[in-house]
C-alpha cells in the first residue's frame, strides 16, 4: 500500500470517529498536557488513537510523532516519520466551531523537507486535500493550483492568535490598507484553502507555530505552485522536533509577496 493511501485511510478514520464528537460536552475531557505542550482534549486523544490503532493493524514500520502522544516508535526498522496532528484546531472543534481538520504527513528523514506525502482532512465534512511530492496537490480528486490571476477580492489569511503588539503594529498596515483579512483557527486547513486557490497569501509570524501544524501542508502548499518562506523569506525548512517553532508566509506568487511584504517590510 502507498503511503499516501496509507494516510488517506488513517485521516477517513479520524473522521468518522470524531464527526459526532466535535462541541459535545464529552469532546473537551481533559487529559492534562500533551507533547506539543497543549492540554489533551478527549476529541485529540480519539483521533490519534484513530491512527496509532490504524497504524499498528497494518504493520506500518515507522516512528510517529503525535502533538499529544509525543514520540511513538513503532518498529526498530523504521521507513520514516508520520508527523500527526490528528485534530488541528482544537479549540474550534471543542467549542463545535465549524472549521477544524487533521494533518498527517509522512517524512523519510528528520526535516521538513524530507516531507514525501501530506494529507489534510477538513473534519466537518469529510474534504480532503493531499499531496505526494513531484505529483501535484489535490482537493479530493481534482487537481488544485494557488490562485495565479489578479484577484476579484485579495483575500489576506494572517495568523493573529496571541500575537504580540509589536507584531500587530508591524502588520497594522496590511490591515489598513483595504486587504481582506482572515483568521479562521486552524494552521493546517487554511495552508490547504490557501493552496486550493482561495487565499493569495497566508502569513504566520508568531514563531509559535509547531511542525505538526504545518507538515502536510508544507507540502500541499508547495506541490500546489505556492510559495513557502521563512520570515527571512528563505525557503522554509526546519528539523522534525518538539521545541521547534516555526514563522512562514505562504504566497501564491511573486507579485503579491512584494505587494505584502512592501506593506510591513517599508
Ligand atoms: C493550533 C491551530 C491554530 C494556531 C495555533 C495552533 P492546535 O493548532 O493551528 O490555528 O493558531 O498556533 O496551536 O493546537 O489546534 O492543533
Ligand atoms: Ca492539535
Amino acid at each position: 500500500m502507498e503511503v499516501i493511501e496509507i494516510l488517506r485511510e488513517a485521516s477517513n478514520r479520524i473522521y468518522e470517529n470524531v464527526k459526532d464528537l466535535a462541541g459535545t460536552e464529552h469532546a473537551a475531557g481533559d487529559f492534562g498536557r500533551g507533547a506539543g505542550g497543549d492540554i489533551s482534549r478527549n476529541i485529540d486523544i480519539v483521533a490519534e488513537k484513530t491512527v496509532l490503532d490504524y497504524l499498528k493493524e497494518i504493520n506500518f514500520e515507522c516512528i510517529v510523532l503525535g502533538e499529544e502522544c509525543g514520540r511513538v516508535e513503532l518498529s526498530d526498522n523504521p521507513k520514516g516519520y508520520i508527523i500527526m496532528d490528528a485534530i488541528d484546531g482544537s479549540a474550534n472543534a471543542v467549542r463545535g466551531v465549524p472549521f477544524f481538520c487533521s494533518s498527517l504527513a509522512f517524512a523519510t528523514e528528520n526535516k521538513l523537507s524530507s516531507i514525501t506525502d501530506g494529507v489534510i482532512t477538513n473534519l466537518v465534512n469529510g474534504e480532503m486535500y493531499w499531496a505526494s511530492k513531484n505529483k501535484g496537490s489535490f482537493f479530493n480528486e481534482e487537481r488544485i493550483k494557488v490562485h495565479n490571476s489578479d484577484p476579484i477580492y485579495k483575500i489576506v489569511g494572517i495568523n493573529i492568535s496571541g500575537a504580540t503588539v509589536d507584531l500587530m503594529k508591524r502588520l497594522h498596515p496590511i490591515f489598513e490598507n483595504h486587504n481582506h483579512i482572515r483568521h479562521f483557527g486552524a494552521n493546517a486547513l487554511e495552508m490547504a484553502l490557501f493552496a486550493r486557490g482561495l487565499m493569495d497569501i497566508f502569513i504566520d509570524l508568531r514563531d509559535k507555530i509547531r511542525i505538526q501544524d504545518i507538515a502536510a501542508g508544507y507540502l500541499i502548499v508547495k506541490e500546489a505552485g505556492g510559495l513557502l518562506l521563512d520570515a527571512d523569506l528563505n525557503p522554509l525548512d526546519a528539523d522534525l522536533s518538539y521545541d521547534t517553532r516555526v514563522s512562514f508566509i505562504a504566497a501564491a506568487n511573486q507579485k503579491i509577496l512584494d505587494e505584502i511584504m512592501s506593506q510591513i517590510n517599508p
